[in-house]
């Protein structure tokens, strides 16, 4: 099926001007003689406002037709169907595993299935498909755009060990800090969103946290190296700051075996290591990270 209406597309593509339809395809308008308002109810919802405001005009080669494409590219061709209705004779999409209904998304959306795969290869690699997280614009979305729950709860069904860790002691949460997952994650590389489109963890902390991000003249390497992960969990932790450590003092020897002799561990003073060493994301003036 995947496969005929690739070739449909790619037929279309190579005639530009073309004003017919694919083989096999009636386009919307005779869908809507049967299903007039399933039809009207997709166009003046949020996915056919969407396609009649903002179609990219090669979109599938056809001119500010996306909408009158938009049927059967998710549907399948429907001239079979048109001339003999049943449910047998067209993708009734009901009850579809996500991945089968989410097949004709691509055809419009390449750019999206290739974020996926890019920077969140493991849902590429577990068949996690467009539908598990966007509905298809028939049911209004629980949020924009097209999700099918809340930004709160759009990946706690898959994820419920990096959910729970928010509500450890130390997390970012609800009010002032970042608390959904789309804060920090862009699964498949936004670009109406808040316009990021950059991925990696550290980068996403410090567009909050922009004076951590340097450059310092003096870095401390950990964190140009690894990024803030070195010695926060982003997603929560029973330890203050969120660091991977109960201690700041035990975070800090389990890579400074050594420290200079002097340092005599037995006394308290001498543990409190950010009390001397205050920069410890790095230091603009000091090799030793005294002072930011
Ligand atoms: C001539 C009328 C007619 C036309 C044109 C028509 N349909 Fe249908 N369609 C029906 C009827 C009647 C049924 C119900 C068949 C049944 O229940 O056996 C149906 C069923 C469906 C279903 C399954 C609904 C369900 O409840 O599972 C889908 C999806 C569908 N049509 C989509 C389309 C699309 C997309 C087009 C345009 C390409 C289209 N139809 C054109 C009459 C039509
Ligand atoms: C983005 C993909 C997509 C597009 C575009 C789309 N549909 Fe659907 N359609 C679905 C899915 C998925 C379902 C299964 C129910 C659901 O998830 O909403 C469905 C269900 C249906 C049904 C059965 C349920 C109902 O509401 O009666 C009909 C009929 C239907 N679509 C017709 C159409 C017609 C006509 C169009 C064009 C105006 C259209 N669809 C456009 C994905 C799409
Ligand atoms: C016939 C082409 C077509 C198909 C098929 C299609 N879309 Fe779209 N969709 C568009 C266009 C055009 C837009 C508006 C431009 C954009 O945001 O890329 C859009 C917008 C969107 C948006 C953004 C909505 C917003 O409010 O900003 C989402 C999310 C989306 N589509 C998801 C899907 C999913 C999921 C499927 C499959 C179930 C799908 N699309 C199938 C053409 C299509
Ligand atoms: C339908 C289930 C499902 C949903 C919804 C879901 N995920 Fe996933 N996610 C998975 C599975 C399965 C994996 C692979 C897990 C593994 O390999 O251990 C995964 C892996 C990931 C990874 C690791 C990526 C990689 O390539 O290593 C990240 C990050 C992630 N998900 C973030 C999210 C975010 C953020 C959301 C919500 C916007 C989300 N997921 C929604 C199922 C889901
Ligand atoms: C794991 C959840 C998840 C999956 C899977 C997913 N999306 Fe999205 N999508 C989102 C979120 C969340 C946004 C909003 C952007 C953000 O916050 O990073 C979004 C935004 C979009 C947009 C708006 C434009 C943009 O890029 O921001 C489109 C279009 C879209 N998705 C289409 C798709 C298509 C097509 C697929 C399947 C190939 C898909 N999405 C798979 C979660 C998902
Ligand atoms: C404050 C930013 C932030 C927020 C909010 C956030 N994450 Fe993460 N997440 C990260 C960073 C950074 C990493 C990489 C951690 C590392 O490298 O050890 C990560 C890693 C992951 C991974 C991969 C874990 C692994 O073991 O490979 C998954 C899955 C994930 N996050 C899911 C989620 C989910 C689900 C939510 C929402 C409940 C969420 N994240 C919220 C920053 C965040
Ligand atoms: C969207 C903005 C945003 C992002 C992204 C973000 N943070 Fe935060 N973070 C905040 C805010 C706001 C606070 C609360 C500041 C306050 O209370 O003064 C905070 C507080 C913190 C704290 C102090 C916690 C405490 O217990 O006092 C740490 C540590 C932290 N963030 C680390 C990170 C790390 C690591 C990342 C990336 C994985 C990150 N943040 C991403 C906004 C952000
Ligand atoms: C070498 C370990 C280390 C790395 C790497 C690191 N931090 Fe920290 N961070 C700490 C420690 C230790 C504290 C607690 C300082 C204290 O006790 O005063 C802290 C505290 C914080 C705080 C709260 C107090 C403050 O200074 O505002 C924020 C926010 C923070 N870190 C953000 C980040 C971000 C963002 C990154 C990545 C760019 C990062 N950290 C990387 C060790 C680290
Ligand atoms: C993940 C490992 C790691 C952690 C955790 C870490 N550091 Fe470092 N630190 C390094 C590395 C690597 C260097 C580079 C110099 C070296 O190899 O000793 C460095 C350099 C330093 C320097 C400058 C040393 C010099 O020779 O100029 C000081 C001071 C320092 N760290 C203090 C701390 C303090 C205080 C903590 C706890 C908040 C801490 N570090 C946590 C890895 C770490
Ligand atoms: C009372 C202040 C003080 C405290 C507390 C302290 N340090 Fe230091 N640290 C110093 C001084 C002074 C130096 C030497 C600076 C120099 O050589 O110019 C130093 C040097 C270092 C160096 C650099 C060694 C080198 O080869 O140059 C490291 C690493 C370091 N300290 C780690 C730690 C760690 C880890 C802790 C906590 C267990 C800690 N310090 C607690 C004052 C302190």
């Amino acid at each position: 099926m995947r496969k005929s209406l690739l070739a449909s597309i790619a037929f279309l593509a190579a005639t530009p001007l073309l004003a017919a339809l694919p083989k096999g395809w009636v386009g919307r308008e005779t869908c809507a003689t049967c299903h007039e308002d399933t039809a009207k109810a997709f166009v003046a919802g949020p996915h056919g406002r969407a396609m009649a405001e903002r179609a990219p005009k090669n979109l599938l080669k056809l001119e500010g037709s996306a909408l009158d494409l938009s049927c059967e590219s998710c549907h399948g061709p429907g001239e079979a169907h048109a001339n003999d209705p049943s449910t047998t004779n067209i993708r009734t999409l009901k009850g579809a595993s996500t991945r089968e209904a989410s097949a004709g998304c691509v055809l419009c959306h390449a750019a999206q299935k290739e974020g996926l795969a890019m920077r969140t290869p493991a849902h590429e690699r577990a068949g996690i498909a467009c539908l598990d997280c966007h509905v298809s614009g028939h049911a209004a979305p629980a949020a924009e755009p097209l999700l099918a729950r809340p930004r709160a709860t759009l990946c706690t069904p898959c994820h419920a060990t990096e959910a729970a860790q928010f509500a450890l002691p130390y997390a970012h949460r609800e009010g002032t800090r970042p608390f959904e997952c789309t804060s920090c994650h862009s699964v498949h590389g936004g670009t109406t969103v808040r316009g990021r489109i950059e991925e990696d963890g550290q980068q996403r902390c410090v567009t909050c946290h922009t004076e951590k991000a340097g450059p310092h003249v003096y870095p401390h390497p950990p964190l140009a190296v690894d990024g803030c992960a070195a010695c926060h969990r982003p997603h929560g932790s029973p330890n203050p700051f969120m660091l991977t450590r109960p201690s700041t003092t035990q975070l800090c020897l389990e890579c400074h075996t050594d420290t200079p002799s002097f340092h005599d561990l037995s006394q308290p003073a001498f543990r409190s290591c950010v009390s001397c060493h205050e920069a410890v994301h790095g230091s603009q003036r000091d090799p030793k990270l005294f002072q930011e």
